[in-house]
């Protein structure tokens, strides 16, 4: 069985001292033992996140990073950079970074290796746009995304991979995915998967979904067979709302 897996993306909120705050508040109340937990902080906030949580179980993670390892990248950090620093975890390619930043399946396939071997838990994210849903694309859209992120990513090393689920209409908008659209999409994502790595190997990853999930539409969308937890923007800046989406999957689990 799968190990649910709730990751909070802060986006650009929270300094390092708010941020600080709110970590120490999440690891102050947090009651589940079951369920993989991480907070996402921008990159600046990531130190004073990191001394909150030390000695509890929450991880830590960057919300981008560049493919090299050091040099005349101004404006970008490592992923060595990321590790030192105590964050374990790298979303990547989010839908805000491939819209307002021009970020490419290969780019982003990438960087998920660099985060491979540099030992960093790569939580890539794939969506559709409105458009393409409304066209009856979305399944040829994402599928296409993952098959591009997988490209040259080895059996052993896609177990370490955790993939987003974010239709791009879903995200901020207050509009959620149905856990029946959420499940149509995760079982296609798991069948590029299967094909590509064998159906064991397949059943290891973890699919999140991500758009507007809160603590309201939480349990029916963990309870899908193959949503393995959530990517949470909005819900995720405070305690109470993220760990409640943390308690459904616990309970679930
Ligand atoms: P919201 O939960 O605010 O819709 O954001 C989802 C998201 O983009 C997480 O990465």
């Amino acid at each position: 069985m799968r190990t649910y897996f709730i990751a909070g993306n802060w986006k650009m909120n929270l300094s390092p001292k708010a941020g600080a705050e709110l970590a120490t508040a999440i690891k102050e109340k947090n009651t589940s033992s079951k369920v993989e937990i991480v907070v996402c902080p921008p990159a600046l906030t990531i130190a004073s996140v990191v001394a909150s949580l030390k000695g509890s179980s929450i991880g830590v993670g960057v919300q981008n990073m560049y493919t090299e390892s050091s040099g005349a990248f101004t404006g970008e950090v490592s992923a060595e950079m990321v590790q030192e620093a105590g964050a374990g975890y790298v979303i990547l390619g989010h839908s805000e970074r491939r819209e307002y930043f021009g970020e490419t399946d290969a780019f982003i396939n990438k960087k998920t290796k660099k985060a491979l071997a540099v030992g960093l838990t790569p939580i890539p994210c794939v969506g559709e746009v409105l458009a393409q849903r409304k066209e009856g694309k979305h399944i040829e859209v994402v599928s296409n995304q993952v098959k591009a992120l997988i490209d040259g990513i080895s059996k052993e090393e896609i177990s370490k991979v955790v993939i987003a689920y974010e239709p791009v209409w879903a995200i901020g908008t207050g509009e959620t995915a149905s856990p029946e659209q959420a499940q149509e999409m995760h079982a296609v994502i798991r069948g590029i998967l299967t094909d590509a790595y064998g159906s064991d190997t397949a059943e290891q990853v973890r699919i999140l979904y991500g758009g507007s999930m809160k603590p309201e539409n939480a349990d029916e969308l963990l309870a899908k067979k193959d949503v393995d937890g959530g990517l949470i923007g909005g819900a995720s800046l405070k305690a109470d709302s993220f760990l409640a989406i943390v308690n459904a999957a616990e309970k679930l689990s």
